[in-house]
């Protein structure tokens, strides 16, 4: 035989090997429905557009099932949206590692609590949880109230000089952004040299390459990412992320901390900024490296400012182009306010309005703010009598449609219709159906704080102005960007209340 002869031979032999490694695979496809795509990409090229992915999944969830099975380049991929797999899911210790397309969430935020894997995961979790428990969280709220006087100060002055710069998104991101660097850093981002224009403008570029990553697998080649357009702008970007984090925890490091702490880092006390101290500490015990406290530090940031401030966004957007709405939550909040536009907010004021947390549900129910989450299998996992998920298996869930199933929420389920929300009409509602926040163990961390941040934001803004708009919710287009965003933005028109 010839070289070439025996190298064919091999190649064959190696290709055989791959198929044989992945049978299991294969044989899902003969038990689960869904579309194959084509060779070597399988969908890719039909996700390859941001604007199309939500739409792509939901309409391949109609023409072939709830819980269908496709590929993704070589990673099969079950996708599922319906509430009863979703909760048996995400309560089991067999889907509690990331799929890999977190690798790309992994590499630009650092391998922090959102993507990284059991073991390391359940140590770190348990360690960062005290930070984010109820006590602490309370302590925030006047933090809160301040951050967001700033931002109705300046939203006042724009509106009253008529200003064209007003963009009502990017001063909720400054001012989530604030909120995140004070609560969890314990850092006035007005005491930094960056402006916060440039930082948000780096978190935002980071973010969205992140997302092209995530959806082509080819990227994961460095030597194909390093040739593209963006490479250069993307790196200068993390690398301006990490040096505001490392600046946050160089400066607290050297300040000192709270030797109470350090001495019962369980014992948390309720005046301090949490999060880096807690960190710290978990530095100097050796239970974190300080890679892992940078790590983590930049993904709460990271977890904290953009989640939260596009959903105060879209739910001013969905109470602009619903005035019947925006005026029932205005009542409430100045009954349980007072009609003083500058009144402090507390936690418990918070609690008694009732109108508004259906209001914020609805909108986290229509527009996901976090469109999909992604799981791997661990082991190999039976889910029904006849079909086992092997392991290695990529499993996602479609939260936005799974929200948006008329099947599940009725006639008005494409619609911002608060009464959803009502006790009766929640009734007959799986409790996998609505997890905007995900659920089971590995939850948001930070449900509490971003809740109770946006409730404050929300009360202060309904407070002090009337938002308007001409565009319809029926003309709004979504885009997955693992957060959602639209493809186009309405004005919002903002008067000043009397
Ligand atoms: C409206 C605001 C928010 C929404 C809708 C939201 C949504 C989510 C969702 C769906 C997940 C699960 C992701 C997955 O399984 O892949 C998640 C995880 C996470 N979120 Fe949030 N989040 C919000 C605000 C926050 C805030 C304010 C923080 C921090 C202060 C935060 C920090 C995190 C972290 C660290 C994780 C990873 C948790 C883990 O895997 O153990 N999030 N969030």
């Amino acid at each position: 035989m010839s070289v070439v002869q025996y190298l064919f031979g091999g190649i064959f032999l190696a290709f055989v090997l791959i198929l044989w490694s992945r049978r299991k695979f294969y044989l899902l496809t003969l038990k689960i429905p869904g579309p194959l795509g084509l060779p070597l990409i399988g969908m890719a090229h039909k996700l390859r557009k941001r604007e199309d992915i939500l739409q792509v999944i939901g309409g391949i969830e109609k023409t072939y099932s709830k819980t269908f099975l496709s590929w993704l380049g070589p990673f099969p991929f079950l996708v599922v949206s319906e509430p009863n797999l979703v909760g048996r899911i995400l309560n089991s210790t067999d889907f509690l590692n990331k799929s890999l397309i977190y690798n790309a969430v992994a590499e630009g935020t650092g391998d922090g609590l959102f993507s990284c894997d059991t073991p390391k995961w359940n140590i770190h979790r348990k360690a960062i949880n005290p930070t984010f428990n109820q006590k602490v969280l309370v302590n925030f709220v006047p933090i809160f109230n301040e951050e967001v006087n700033l931002f109705v100060e300046e939203v006042t002055q724009n509106v009253s000089n008529h200003s064209k710069d007003l963009n009502l998104s990017i001063s909720l991101q400054k001012l989530s952004l604030n909120n995140a660097a004070r609560t969890t850093m314990g850092k006035q981002m007005s005491s930094l040299t960056q402006t916060e224009s440039d930082l948000l403008h780096c978190f935002q570029f980071v973010l969205k390459i992140m997302t092209k990553k995530l959806f082509s697998p080819w990227y994961q080649f460095k030597f194909i990412f390093q040739r593209t357009n963006y490479f250069q702008k993307y790196e200068d970007s993390k690398m301006a992320m990490r040096s505001f984090i490392r600046k946050l925890i160089k400066d607290k490091h050297e300040k000192g901390l709270d030797t109470e702490i350090l001495e019962d880092p369980d014992k948390i006390p309720s005046n301090k900024n949490i999060f880096i101290e807690h960190a710290i500490n978990l530095a100097n015990s050796g239970t974190f490296s300080w890679q892992d406290v940078e790590d983590e530090a930049n993904v709460i940031v990271f977890g904290a400012f953009e989640t939260t401030a596009n959903t105060v966004g879209y739910i001013l957007m969905c109470l602009a182009m619903h005035p019947q709405y925006q005026q029932r939550l205005f009542e409430e909040v100045s009954s349980v306010i007072g009609p003083q536009r500058d009144s402090y907010i507390s936690y418990e004021q918070i609690q008694d309005m009732v109108y508004m947390d259906m209001v914020i549900n609805e909108t986290m129910r229509v527009m996901a703010p976090v469109p999909l989450i992604a799981r791997t299998t661990k082991c190999d996992v039976k889910i029904t009598d006849d079909i086992t998920l092997p392991k290695g298996l990529q499993v996602a869930i479609d939260i936005f449609n799974m929200q948006r199933d008329e099947d599940i929420w009725g006639e008005h389920a494409r619609c911002f219709y608060p009464d959803h929300f009502l006790k009766d009409n929640l009734a007959d509602k799986h409790p996998y159906a609505f997890i905007p926040f995900s659920k089971g163990m590995r939850n948001c961390i930070g449900w509490r704080y971003a809740l109770i941040s946006i409730k404050i934001t929300l009360a202060k803004i309904l407070l002090n102005f009337k938002i308007s708009t001409s565009f319809l919710f029926e003309e709004l287009e979504f885009q997955e960007d693992i957060t959602l965003k639209l493809k186009k933005y309405p004005k919002l028109d903002i008067e000043i209340r009397n």
